[in-house]
């Protein structure tokens, strides 16, 4: 265990939050694959090509979480170890996480993301609609939490009505610090949710309808129907998944093209460009900025030797800045193509919602370029979470700009109207 390369390289410091990329690519020219105490202790991979074979050996390299004796989880999907139940397919191996996965990913194909546009595109203009006279408006309040968590909610045959209560917890859990009350509450509200869910998934189970719940407890795997607590967590990760990872890139985009009123207008002028864009923004600020594993058996990696249940920390920060990839890869090139990046992952657990993230931020970006082109975010108010955790998001992000005029689209057979949307 001495032998091994020590690194000075925590996740959680606001060192990492401020100066992450910097720190990423000094790790990855001088110390690949290294062990840092931080967090309990992990190895952290930097390379690009290290982090694809990482993420591609699940039977070396797992995802699975584990009761020990004494009650305490250990393993998963975030070091260090949250202490709630297994986030369902990510924090599990196996041919069950499979199946589990297959489920999940008829809800979010292309195909289901495609047809899910012309609604993303309305509830845009309708949110858009609440504050396009006032000339100001939070992206993240206004349009980055709401949006997905409302594409969610209907995917998921739920009430619209519920986005904010359902939503708010994963926002919270990572835009809170961990000392504040805000944080104890939201682990009562994740209770609350979890018993909703459940209440829902017994009653579609009894009698199904045409949405991803009835879906999910209607299909067996082994012959045998999902349990209910399964279904919950599954549930529970494809919020989880689906709103705040959309959110932060949402915010890291608008920032960037205020900073860049050059690149701005050219997405403007050509609009199907966004799409292009869209995996650049991801590539440069990945909302997930790292993936975590644990070792199955000792290992020889990168010329170290790894033992079996340590942790491994794949950075998809440093692999999506890796020189050796991406040409000049700290620039921002809205026109990259190919664009390899690894911000939804790779392998087994390769982000389920990825067509539906693509859609929402393409809907998003395309509609503000349109009706507020000249919005300028408000630096100086603009909050980024208070401690570097695992999604590196906004708390808030005020914009400016010249008052528009409201569209009056009709939603109502979405059920919406502005009290159901309520901020
Ligand atoms: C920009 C937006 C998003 C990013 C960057 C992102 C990123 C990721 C990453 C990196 C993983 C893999 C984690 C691992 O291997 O440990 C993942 C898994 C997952 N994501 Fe996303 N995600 C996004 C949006 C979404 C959306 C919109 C949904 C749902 C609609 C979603 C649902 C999921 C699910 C269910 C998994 C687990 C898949 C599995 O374990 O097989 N994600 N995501």
């Amino acid at each position: 265990v001495s032998q091994r390369q020590r690194i000075d390289f925590d996740h959680h410091s606001p060192e990492f939050s401020e100066h992450g990329p910097a720190q990423m690519a000094e790790l990855r020219d001088t110390c690949p694959v290294g062990w840092s105490d931080a967090q309990g202790g992990f190895w952290a991979v930097t390379r690009y090509s290290q982090v694809d074979q990482v993420l591609r050996r699940p039977e070396i390299f797992s995802s699975q979480k584990n009761l020990r004796d004494d009650g305490v989880w250990w393993g998963g999907s975030v070091i260090p170890t949250s202490q709630r139940s297994p986030l369902l397919p990510l924090e599990m191996d196996g041919p069950r996480a499979v199946a589990y996965r297959r489920i999940v990913t008829r809800w979010a194909s292309r195909t289901a993301a495609e047809r899910l546009a012309p609604t993303m595109d309305r509830l845009t203009d309708y949110l858009l609609d609440r504050v396009i006279e006032s000339g100001r408006m939070d992206i993240i309040a206004d349009l980055g939490n709401p949006l997905p968590a409302l594409v969610i909610m209907k995917v998921l045959g739920l009430s619209l009505s519920g986005w904010h209560r359902f939503s708010w917890p994963f926002h919270t859990l990572e835009a809170a610090a961990k000392d504040s009350a805000e944080f104890q509450t939201c682990l009562h509200e994740f209770a609350w949710l979890a018993d909703q869910l459940a209440d829902r998934c017994i009653e579609r189970r009894e009698s199904p309808g045409d949405d991803a719940i009835s879906d999910l407890v209607t299909a067996s795997v082994d012959g045998e129907l999902v349990s209910i607590e399964d279904c919950v967590q599954i549930l529970m990760t494809f919020i989880g998944g689906g709103v705040d990872t959309t959110t932060a890139t949402l915010g890291h985009a608008l920032r960037y093209l205020s900073q860049h009123p050059d690149q701005r207008a050219v997405l403007i002028d050509d609009p199907d460009r966004v799409i292009v864009a869209v995996e650049e923004f991801l590539r440069v600020f990945p909302p997930v900025r790292q993936l975590s594993r644990t070792v199955t058996r000792d290992t020889e990696f990168g010329g170290e030797q790894l033992l079996e249940r340590e942790r491994v920390l794949v950075s998809v920060l440093a692999a999506n800045l890796d020189d050796q990839v991406f040409e000049d890869a700290g620039s921002v090139e809205l026109t990259r193509s190919p664009n390899p990046h690894v911000a939804f992952g790779l392998g087994v657990h390769r982000c389920a919602g990825r067509n539906i993230a693509r859609v929402e931020l393409s809907a998003m970006l395309r509609t503000i370029l349109r009706r507020i082109p000249d919005f300028s975010v408000v630096e100086s108010e603009s909050a980024r979470y208070s401690e570097a955790g695992n999604v590196d998001g906004w708390i808030r992000m005020p914009a400016t700009f010249a008052p528009g005029r409201r569209l009056e689209r009709d939603l109502s057979d979405l059920g919406l109207s502005p009290e159901v949307i309520g901020l």
